[in-house]
């Protein structure tokens, strides 16, 4: 009968928060968002995620406010920090480059750092603010690969 009383407690925890709306995205950079419960077992239903406009935005916002920077807002690889890097970060409307990479190896990047995967360290890592909003990382991909050529 173990199964039921982790049904009682999932359900009851699940009320609880059924009706709150999500906090207002403020835009702050050390905004920290507490781990919060993850699912603990059980089927069925979990993992209610953001609308996925709202991670877009927020992606966009980051990406506005901490990459374009180096990448450019455009993804050129032309922000005002861009001039003094060696390498410099590359252009992401290259249809070859968008080519040559993966979704995941967009993401590790973007996690770990140049450094982790043997390029440049500038690239910073990410990880301190995408590690549990996987739909922003998501969306941050979405967003690089936008600026690819239109098919
Ligand atoms: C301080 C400058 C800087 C900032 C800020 C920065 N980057 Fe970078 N990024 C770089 C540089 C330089 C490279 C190129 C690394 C190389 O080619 O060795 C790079 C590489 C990358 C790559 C891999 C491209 C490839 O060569 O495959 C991705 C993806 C990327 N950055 C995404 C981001 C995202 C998303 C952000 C913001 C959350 C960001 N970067 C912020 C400098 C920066």
């Amino acid at each position: 009968m173990k199964w039921l009383f982790a049904l009682v407690l999932a359900t009851g925890s699940a009320c609880g928060k059924g009706d709150k709306p999500p906090p207002p995205t403020s835009g702050s950079p050390n905004a920290k968002t507490e781990s919060g419960p993850t699912t603990g077992g059980g089927g069925g239903g979990g993992g209610a995620a953001a609308p996925a406009g709202d991670a877009d935005a927020q992606a966009r916002a980051l990406f506005r406010d901490t990459c374009a920077m180096c990448h450019g807002v455009s993804g050129k690889g032309d922000g005002q920090a861009a001039q003094s890097l060696n390498p410099r970060p590359r252009d992401y409307t290259d249809a070859a480059w968008q080519a040559s990479v993966t979704d995941d190896q967009i993401k590790t990047i973007i996690l770990e750092g140049g450094q982790a995967v043997g390029k440049s360290p500038s690239m910073p890592a990410m990880k301190g603010q995408l590690a549990d909003k996987p739909e922003v990382l998501d969306a941050l991909v979405r967003l690089i690969r936008s600026f690819g050529p239109k098919k």
